[in-house]
């Protein structure tokens, strides 16, 4: 008996080893931490549960049926996050790279099913030279029975990707279709093909940083939404972020113990616009003062910079923020803003996380660049995003509101449950300055008169009180209140019910 029970020990041991202590030693000489110790970091202590330690592939080909280590190149199961259970694969880049064949797909398959049934989060930390040369179509097969489930898992459980490593070919295709993708500086690629493949077919000379490390893909082409430092940090923040998020997309996320007074006054607030409606200011300290305890999970912090995405809470209750950045752009919205914006609500949407916009927009930004690449469609996607949104939707137009862009973002007329301003705000078609140099073009060549005016224009429209005679501001505001009208207005809605006619689903302009 005592045998068999040590056998099992050996085997752990053996499996545990991956592909072998060179390959890990040169995993660790390379930064990197090994599959395992990664999990170890991302999970409570002592909480994971593996499963299919033992599976082995089944491939015959170029040798391959004298190499058969246990684990098959990936290391799955599941655990906990502050107590909340997650599922998870780690890729071992020891064993033949880490890439994935039929059976490597289908312990993630396995671990991706009970996570559905289940109703808790996949995080799948990838370190992986993509499909398993040696296995074929096989292989191919693998990374489409995981791609289908990453699309019959999109909106039902959170699904989160670290890239940890390599990423070529297949292996981008699932990051691609998770909520949130993160790399790690200096150690981690994503491409399609890679510098070799795109010298021999285009002739450019890149390295693989260039074509795509987390530089590339997180201020870019918006591919990653953010990166870090080393693979420690990764673990940690994936930890952060998992406590922002429900478990599954009927149930709430969940509230954290709060030590910051919702109704806590920010004195500060009541100067933070500049007198020179041109002066820019930074909206993140807006965002900063209203979360508690100031704590703010950036998303996409460098790309699109004129618009701000990410999550706070409000009264220990997770929150996701969308808010243009005067510092950026003027903050206006331009299809880059729009797509991150879009994609950031609907996520939001999807799993119940109630949605406050901060608003300071001049408008969306004109030229053939934008025109050419589609701003128009670009722009719906972000009006389609809110329109559809049901989640509890509170809004705080600090300054700008003009044209289009008041209607995009989550106005009353977008099914804003509270929609406050400041008596800084103007909400107009357009500024004063563009609008009387359309309305009255004959009196250009006075300067004087154009002045008056202007000042007419200003004030006339240039404040919140049009609008809000008309009902489609709810509340004139002062700054310094904003933290405990939003905290209230939230509150109210905790049992906000609405729902959208029935479809199979919409045609959001893609
Ligand atoms: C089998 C692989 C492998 C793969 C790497 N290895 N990639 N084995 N299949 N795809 C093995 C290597 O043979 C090596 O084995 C070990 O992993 C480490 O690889 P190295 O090349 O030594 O490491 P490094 O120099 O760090 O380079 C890593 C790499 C490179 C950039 C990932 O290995 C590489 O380019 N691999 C091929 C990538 C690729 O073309 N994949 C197929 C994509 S097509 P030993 O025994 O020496 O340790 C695809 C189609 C799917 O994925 C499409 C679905 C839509």
């Amino acid at each position: 008996m005592k045998d068999i029970l040590n056998q099992l020990e050996s085997r752990r041991e053996d499996a545990r080893l991956g592909g072998g202590q060179r390959r890990i030693d040169a995993q660790h000489a390379r930064g990197k931490l090994t599959a395992r110790e990664r999990l170890e970091l991302l999970l409570d202590e002592g909480s994971f549960e593996e499963f299919d330690m033992f599976v082995r592939h089944r491939s015959t080909d170029f040798g391959m049926e004298n190499d058969r280590p246990y684990g098959d190149g990936v290391v799955t199961g599941w655990g906990t996050i502050n107590g909340r259970m997650v599922y998870v694969f780690s890729q071992d880049f020891t064993v033949f790279g880490g890439s994935l064949s039929e059976t490597h797909a289908q312990k993630i398959c396995k671990i991706m099913d009970m996570a559905m049934r289940n109703g808790a989060p996949v995080i799948g930390l990838n370190d992986s030279g993509g499909a398993r040369i040696q296995e074929g179509v096989a292989s191919l097969a693998g990374y489409a029975d995981v791609f289908q489930r990453n699309v019959l898992a999109s909106g039902v459980v959170p699904q989160i990707s670290v890239i940890m490593g390599p990423c070529a070919g297949g292996a981008v295709y699932s990051p691609a279709m998770t909520d949130f993708i993160f790399m790690v500086k200096d150690t981690s690629y994503m491409f399609v093909t890679g510098p070799d493949v795109v010298k021999t077919v285009t002739n450019e000379v890149v390295t693989a940083e260039q074509l795509g490390g987390a530089s590339t893909h997180t201020k870019k082409s918006s591919v990653a939404d953010g990166a870090f430092e080393n693979d420690v940090e990764a673990m940690t923040e994936i930890r952060r972020l998992v406590d922002f998020l429900p478990l599954n997309n009927r149930e709430k996320a969940p509230t954290r113990p709060f030590f910051d007074d919702p109704n806590r006054i920010e004195g500060s607030l009541d100067t933070l616009i500049p007198e020179n409606p041109n002066q820019p200011y930074d909206m993140k300290e807006l965002i900063l003062k209203v979360a508690d305890e100031g704590d703010f999970y950036e998303i996409q912090k460098d790309f699109a910079a004129n618009i701000i995405t990410g999550f706070i809470r409000i009264e220990g209750q997770s929150v996701g923020v969308v808010a243009n950045q005067p510092m950026v752009l003027a903050g206006c919205l331009d299809i880059d803003s729009s797509r991150k914006a879009a994609r950031f609500v609907r996520f939001c949407d999807a799993f119940e996380i109630p949605i406050l916009t901060f608003v300071d927009v001049p408008g969306f930004l004109p030229g053939t660049g934008q025109e050419y690449g589609g701003v128009i469609k670009h722009g719906a996607k972000l009006l389609f995003a809110y329109g559809e949104a049901t989640v509890p939707k509170v809004t705080v137009i600090t300054r700008k509101a003009y044209g289009g862009a008041y209607d995009v973002m989550s106005s009353k007329h977008l099914r804003g449950d509270f929609n406050y301003a400041w008596p800084t705000a103007e909400i107009a078609v357009m500024g004063a300055k563009g609008a009387v140099e359309i309305l009255y073009r004959s009196e250009l060549g006075d300067a004087e008169k154009i002045a008056e005016r202007t000042h007419d224009y200003e004030t006339r429209f240039a404040n919140p009180f049009v609008a809000a005679e008309k009902g489609f501001i709810d509340e004139v505001i002062q700054p310094h209140s904003t933290r405990r009208r939003v905290a209230r207005a939230f509150a109210s809605l905790r049992g906000k019910k609405l729902a959208n006619p029935w479809k199979k689903h919409d045609n959001i302009p893609l």
